[in-house]
């Protein structure tokens, strides 16, 4: 096997942050017929989404067209079937829903009113609602559910002002409001694709004779490696010959020319060496794209599908969390928060456990289902048996249209894109913010928080991407650490509180991926049995609770101190401040100040990193560990 490239931090090739949720955009002008450029290009995008995908090209004066749900290939048989006419001038998207399920119609190009404008989008419009709103108003017919459609009438009513796509495509994106990457043509002017960024990605491709535009450099790596990458909030007008970029007012902007020097499969990877490894450096996007739209014009807290009253929510009286794997330790962590605040009792089970053994159900309790792939069969099967029972079921799930959230009577998306990945990562992250998101929903609708406390832990939330990017920003000292553990045969993690979770979530990642022995311990437990594991010169990771709760820190402090005694070597990771800390520690691992239910969002990153490094210097496969399957669907 390849060794693995050291690429660890995004400022080396991209500039941040990087927001916008996945799906994968391409958009051609030139010589060439543009439907086999854009749907190889797709296919090359297709890991940033797969749950539908479409193409739009200018044929004389019309948009033509063509998108189906599933996968790419749904696609290429239509069009094998039902040829689109020859065109030179395209766009293309495959899906990874947000706004709006999986389904033929909510598949992208959209096109505006009149079908003069066709537009692909990544990313979520957070002020869609009031756009919409305004549109519907206005007379205008919408024919999907996706914030998307609302952009492209947007769009062509800005066109039929201007006349000219490109001044049509600024004004259209001073009143849109989150992170989008938009693409469109124009029927009537087919010399020109015309895009848009903010807070999603788009890089243009540079061509002799003819341009491309894509998520990013896969989508036309095949044409030409040279590039070049909007900058925030910049409009770009590529035709045949020339690449315009200016900013969202009209004003002469510039992009950064690079040249790609990876190959194929590098590109799909952003020049990471594993997915898994792009998937950690995603999840500052990740959470931050977790946290969008989640405010209701009245600044309330709201999630995506709640086929639920806030009547029914005011009477559960109990609060069961079924999950499997990493998820399952998401749910830990959940249960913290939930019952701080919101004081309704909340139960974690495995979900194959769950449903064996009579659980007591009732009209009342809210059985929360945690799934990053929404079809793990184990967690399918508990929430049918709880909605045997009248239970009511909240989803929380990263793939839309996916099964368990269909059979739900409430959804939060995590939002965190296709996770490629078997070991989840930002699938976990992204697990966390819809956990603590439900805990103040429940909080907000129960009257348990007042609306400011809600809006601090809020404002908290908003700050962990950064949080988080500071922590990668350190991923070099942990793959130090990594190759100074190679040898290690056995690990052990420690956590008290949510930092128990933590600690099993950071066992589970090196037994996944490294193939060694690792478990993790709740430290209050250590003295009653596992501290007979401590020899001389075991590692053992150890999660500090941050000291706002003195006492957690203390107790900690106590665990750390036994195990040291027995000769474990202690990497403690503690919050920034903590200056103490250092004289019970082999190794410190500094996490930025957070408070203590939000403490796993950062404390998890250094224990992925590790467990990623670790795997990679022992020459396994990362992104698919032997003996694991990314969906596990069946019981
Ligand atoms: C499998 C995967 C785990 C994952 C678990 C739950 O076992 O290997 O990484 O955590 O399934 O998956 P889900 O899609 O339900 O979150």
């Amino acid at each position: 096997m390849a060794p693995p490239t050291r690429l660890t931090s995004y400022a080396d090739w991209s500039p941040r942050p990087r927001l916008g949720s996945m799906c994968g955009i391409v958009g051609y002008v030139g010589p060439k017929q543009a439907q086999n450029v854009v749907i190889d290009g797709l296919r090359r995008l297709e890991y940033r989404g797969y749950d539908s995908a479409g193409v739009a090209l200018v044929v004389d004066g019309q948009i033509s067209f063509d998108k189906r749900a599933g996968k790419l290939a749904n696609l290429e048989k239509a069009i094998a079937e039902r040829p689109l006419p020859a065109s030179t001038t395209g766009i293309g998207h495959t899906r990874w829903a947000t706004h709006g399920g999986p389904t033929d119609a909510n598949a992208h190009p959209h096109l505006g009113q009149t079908g003069r404008v066709a537009m692909v989008h990544n990313g979520i419009i957070e002020n869609f609602a009031t756009l919409r709103a305004r549109l519907e108003m206005a007379g205008h017919e919408l024919r999907s559910e996706t914030d998307t459609e609302v952009a492209a009438h947007i769009l062509e009513a800005e066109l039929d002002k201007f006349g000219d796509l490109t001044s049509a495509m600024q004004a259209a994106c001073r009143q849109l409001e989150g992170a989008f990457t938009l693409v469109a043509v124009d029927a009537q002017d087919p010399t020109k694709v015309v895009a848009a960024r903010r807070n999603s990605p788009l890089v243009v491709g540079l061509g002799d004779g003819e341009n491309f535009l894509g998520s990013d450099v896969a989508a036309f790596i095949e044409h030409t490696r040279d590039a070049l990458e909007l900058g925030q909030d910049q409009v770009v007008t590529i035709t045949r010959d020339a690449v315009e970029v200016t900013t969202f007012d009209g004003a002469p902007a510039q992009g950064r020319r690079y040249h790609v020097d990876w190959d194929l499969s590098a590109a799909e990877k952003d020049g990471f060496d594993w997915f898994m490894r792009k998937e950690i450096f995603e999840q500052p996007r990740a959470i931050a794209d977790a946290l969008l739209g989640r405010h209701a014009q009245d600044g309330r807290l709201q999630l995506d599908e709640v086929r639920m009253s806030d009547d029914e929510l005011r009477t559960i009286d109990k609060i069961i969390i079924v999950a499997c794997g990493t998820a399952f330790y998401a749910g830990l962590v959940a249960k913290y928060a939930i019952e701080h605040w919101t004081r309704i009792p909340c139960e974690v089970e495995l979900s194959h456990e769950f449903r064996y053994r009579d659980p007591i159900l009732t009209r009342s309790t809210l059985v929360v289902a945690v799934s990053q792939s929404g079809e793990t069969a184990d967690t399918l099967m508990a929430i049918r048996h709880a909605r045997e029972q009248r239970a009511k079921v909240l989803a929380i799930c990263n793939t839309n249209g996916s099964t368990i959230p269909r059979e739900s009577d409430a959804v939060i998306y995590t939002h965190a894109g296709p996770e490629i990945g078997v070991a989840s990562t930002k699938g976990f992250m992204t697990q966390l913010v819809a956990a603590y998101l439900l805990g103040l929903y429940l909080a907000q609708v129960r009257g348990t928080m007042y609306g400011e406390e809600i809006g601090a832990v809020i404002r908290e939330l908003g700050e962990a991407p950064d949080q988080v990017q500071r922590l990668l920003d350190e991923a070099p000292a942990i793959s130090d650490l990594a190759a100074d553990m190679r040898e290690a045969r056995s690990v052990l993690f420690l956590g008290r509180h949510v930092g128990f979770p933590v600690a099993l979530e950071g066992a589970l990642k090196l037994k996944e991926l490294a193939y060694i022995h690792a478990e993790g311990f709740a430290a209050g437990e250590l003295k009653h049995g596992p501290i007979a594991l401590i020899e001389e010169g075991l590692p053992v990771f150890c999660v500090v609770p941050p000291g706002g709760r003195g006492q957690l820190r203390d107790k900690m402090i106590s665990a750390i101190q036994e195990v040291r005694a027995r000769g474990a070597r202690t990497i403690v990771l503690a919050e920034d401040g903590d200056e103490a800390i250092a004289a019970y520690a082999d190794v410190v691992v500094r996490l930025p100040k957070v408070s203590t239910l939000l403490q796993p969002l950062v404390a998890v990153v250094p224990l992925q990193l590790f467990a990623c490094e670790l795997a990679s210097l022992m020459g396994h496969d990362v992104d698919q560990p032997r003996n694991l399957a990314k969906s596990v669907t069946v019981e």
